[in-house]
């Protein structure tokens, strides 16, 4: 029976062996063969050792000095040690901020959708331009990051935080059509507008190789080319998509529900402002650690291609602006869209390392600065709120 604590003591010791091999005489055949087993014992254990200690990182215990962001070879199995705990932070905290569209309050929105007279023409254009981008987007996003960007990153606290984003991707799609299924609209409609909408189709065209770029099975990343082409879809993803792309449609949502319409969508669109604020500036982090840890692919031609995508996407979001609001509505008109896409774009240059784009944009909507507040915000479209901070509140019995 085998006992625990007993003492076991080892046949002999490595010192032994070396001087039983050097033994002149000839030993005993019991003895000759107790010395061929330990000698293979031995073998055994020392190939071992050598094997321990010149494996490859993926056979030893994780490191945190060894993850990488991509090409990693350590356990994305393992979660801790942690070295990027600002992605594990932001993980923390977009988790901290959890929400439902169904416990938004929608009937104030729909008898003023449905009144003769409770909205001008031009903001119906602005939502149902809004909801064909956005019920779309945010299935692209999920995408792209599911079947796409998930796999070639190997630190498990940033696959965490994707796997988060990935689910609040979901909620936004929810939200959007949450609020048009409220609305009743037209659901072939909307949810046909990126097919049949030209400045809606041509965002998501200049969106679309670069999610199919890094979903395609066969890409891989290790070598610069794909390195770069990954790290280009991070940035438009990022930077462009979730960081540009939405914030016309955020801004004007956001200005109907400060005039006191459209409450409970505006409410929603704040949620979601929120979260996507989050999700562009992780995108920013990552990108930004991916630089720090292979410089070799932040080249002048590269960072040069980089500017002139900035350049494209202001240009296409802002046909999209135009097209939203062919007349002024709401204080707003489409040059100050020009001034704001402008004004974000240069802003996401510089959180990558690239110049400013434009000189001297000022933001024509200093209150969107706010409504990423919501606590400030609480009360502002006197609708429920629900704070997910307390998670106290659970009593499992
Ligand atoms: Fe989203
Ligand atoms: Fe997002």
């Amino acid at each position: 029976m085998l006992v625990w604590d007993e003492d076991v003591k080892p046949l002999t010791t490595n010192a032994d062996a070396a001087r039983h091999a050097r033994l002149p005489h000839d030993p005993q055949p019991a003895l000759r063969l107790a010395q061929a087993s330990f000698a293979r014992v031995q073998a055994r254990a020392d190939a071992a050792e050598h094997a321990r200690a010149t494996a490859a990182p993926a056979q030893r215990r994780v490191d945190a000095a060894d993850k990488r962001i991509i090409n990693g070879h350590t356990d994305v199995n393992q979660l801790v040690p942690f070295k990027y705990r600002w992605a594990w932070d932001k993980y923390l905290a977009t988790c901290a901020n959890h929400w439902m569209p169904q416990e938004i309050n929608m009937a104030r929105d729909i008898a003023l959708w449905k009144s003769a007279g409770g909205l001008t023409e031009d903001e119906r254009r602005i939502v149902k331009r809004n909801l064909g981008f956005f019920v779309t987007a945010d299935s692209l996003a999920a995408n792209n990051i599911v079947l796409g960007t998930y796999r070639h990153i190997t630190a498990p606290e940033c696959r965490q935080f994707l796997l988060r984003q990935a689910f609040e991707e979901a909620i936004h799609t929810h939200a959007y059509q949450y609020i048009v299924e409220s609305l009743g609209l037209d659901e072939g409609e909307i949810f046909n507008a990126y097919h049949e909408i030209p400045s809606i189709r041509a965002k998501d065209e200049f969106l679309i190789p670069f999610i199919d770029a890094i979903m395609d099975a066969e890409f891989r990343t290790g070598t610069p080319a794909a390195d770069q082409k990954l790290l280009r879809s991070l940035i438009v993803f990022a930077c462009l998509m979730e960081g540009l792309f939405f914030y016309v449609g955020f801004v004007q949502i956001l200005a109907l529900g400060r005039q006191n319409k459209m409450t409970g969508a505006a409410e929603q669109y704040q949620y979601i402002l929120r979260d996507e604020s989050m999700h562009c500036n992780f995108g920013i982090d990552l990108v930004n650690q991916i630089k720090l840890e292979n410089p070799h692919l932040w080249t002048p031609a590269f960072k040069a291609e980089v500017r002139a995508l900035f350049e494209q996407a202001v240009e296409l979001e802002y046909r999209y602006a135009e097209d939203t609001m062919p007349s002024g509505v709401l204080g707003m008109n489409a040059s100050m869209f020009k001034a704001y896409l402008r004004y974000i774009a240069n802003r996401r240059a510089t959180q990558i390392g690239l110049d400013p784009l434009y000189p001297s944009e000022e933001n024509p909507f200093p209150w969107m600065s706010e409504m990423l507040d919501l606590k400030k915000e609480r009360n502002f479209f006197e609708t429920r709120v629900i704070d997910y901070q307390t998670g106290g509140a659970l009593v499992w019995d």
